[in-house]
């Protein structure tokens, strides 16, 4: 499968909108409140601050790579709806099907924002951009100036890096570092990112911590993953730009990605059709539904000033750059893929066809997130149960697909 940027039709791609997405008055937000009664004993454990409430309201324009994608679509939704400015770039590039990635973004409303418009100020903007263009990535930033970068896009999926493994390096190593490299140049402060619960590989303990050792990976994607948290430390040690690293822990939801298994296991069930479950259906996986991880981002965003390290801080004397962090956001309730079939078989009324095979090399045998620290920051947890969001799920798969 080609990895480049697909000729798809050139729409959502204007200057207008940028123009105006750069000179747009964010006076006339309201910007959202939150509960912030965080439990001070656990920050400062933690090193981290109260909320700075003047920085709460400097959070106004954000750029989102990998905005057609399935995080990236829920995730510039919520922030569209929250009152921020949203400029969208990816590279539509044909992993998965890119007629979805397409249809996410139809349903962003994005392509409304053309010079037939010019009488409105938008709110957002997408620009057909691939990480690995770095001039583009410095003339988009130079024009937007976000206060905030967060990057999403990525060569996702284990089983693909054993096939496919310089896409990895392409996307994940070289694209990422594009990406840090030009908000540093352009003096972005703030830099949000996707990494993965995969960088745990096969630690034993469990749940895993923030602060366990992720020494081990077992797969390129987890490598590059594992990468981009040092690649941002190394920023965050030299340039104090805050960095916050994600370990998203398999994520699910409506428009969710074909290639992952609760998708394609939805399909082929309900067209009769055998799936294939790996290591005897007895790996265990924690689930994460997409508006807990979108709930999550949301919520920190307008708390990212209570990552700063006091001012008198002597962060060259750190061993860890205090302006850099980690946060696992994951459903903390894991469960064995096979328990999980017989929960989608519930939500869709019929059986499936199992075949139970070996271990397929890269997996891991199990994922569970700790997720106090994400806790203590936010005052949230993710806590959506597998048969609500799978229910969700397969209520938007029947309305997109019959
Ligand atoms: N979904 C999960 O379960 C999960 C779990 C752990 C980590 N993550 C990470 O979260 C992020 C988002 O994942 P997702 O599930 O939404 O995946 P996704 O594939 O749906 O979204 C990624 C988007 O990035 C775009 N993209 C890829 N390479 C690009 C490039 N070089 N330039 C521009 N755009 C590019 C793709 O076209 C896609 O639309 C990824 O970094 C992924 O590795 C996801």
């Amino acid at each position: 499968m080609s990895l480049s940027p697909l000729s798809l039709r050139p729409v959502y791609v204007c200057d207008y909108a940028l123009a105006s997405f750069w000179t747009f008055d964010f006076q006339t937000f309201d910007f959202p409140t939150f509960d912030f009664r965080l439990s001070t004993s656990r920050l400062s454990t933690l090193d981290f601050r109260l909320p700075d409430f003047r920085l709460i309201s400097s959070m106004k324009k954000i750029l989102i790579t990998g905005a057609a994608g399935f995080i990236g679509y829920h995730l510039s939704q919520r922030l569209l709806k929250d009152g921020y400015r949203i400029c969208g770039i990816d590279n539509l590039n044909d992993y998965y099907d890119p007629t979805l990635k397409q249809a996410r973004l139809d349903h962003l409303q994005l392509s409304t924002f053309d010079r037939s418009t010019s009488s409105t100020t938008p709110r957002q903007a997408f620009r057909l951009l691939d990480l690995q263009d770095f001039d583009g990535l410095t003339k988009l930033l130079t024009e937007i100036q976000p206060d905030l970068v967060i990057n999403l896009a990525a060569q996702a999926g284990v089983r693909y890096s054993l096939e496919h493994p310089r896409a990895y390096i392409q996307g994940n190593i070289d694209g990422f570092f594009n990406i840090l490299e030009a908000s540093k140049q352009q003096g972005v402060q703030n830099f949000i990112y996707a990494s993965s619960s995969s960088v745990y590989g096969n630690n034993a303990k469990s749940p895993f911590a923030e602060t366990d050792r992720v020494d081990y990976p077992v797969s390129l994607y987890a490598a590059t993953k594992k990468s981009n948290e040092l690649i941002a430390h190394t920023y965050s040690h030299l340039y104090q730009m805050t960095t916050v690293g994600l370990r998203f822990f398999t994520v699910y939801g409506p428009w969710g990605r074909p290639d992952m298994a609760y998708y394609f296991f939805t399909k082929a069930i309900l067209a009769g059709e055998p799936i294939r479950l790996f290591n005897q259906g007895l790996n265990l996986r924690d689930y994460t539904y997409i508006d807990d991880i979108v709930e999550s981002i949301a919520r920190m965003i307008p708390t990212m000033g209570a990552l700063k390290p006091d001012s008198d801080f002597d962060q060259y004397q750190a061993t860890r750059s205090p302006f850099h962090h980690i946060f696992n956001i994951g459903g903390s309730q894991p469960v064995p893929v096979l328990e999980f079939v017989q929960t989608l078989e519930d939500v869709l009324g019929k059986k499936a066809c199992k075949e139970l095979v070996d271990f397929q090399p890269g997996d891991v045998f199990s994922t569970q997130a700790d997720t106090q620290a994400l806790e203590s920051f936010i005052n949230f947890k993710p806590g959506i149960s597998l048969k609500e969001g799978l229910a969700e799920f397969v209520k938007w798969y029947r309305s997109y697909y019959e």
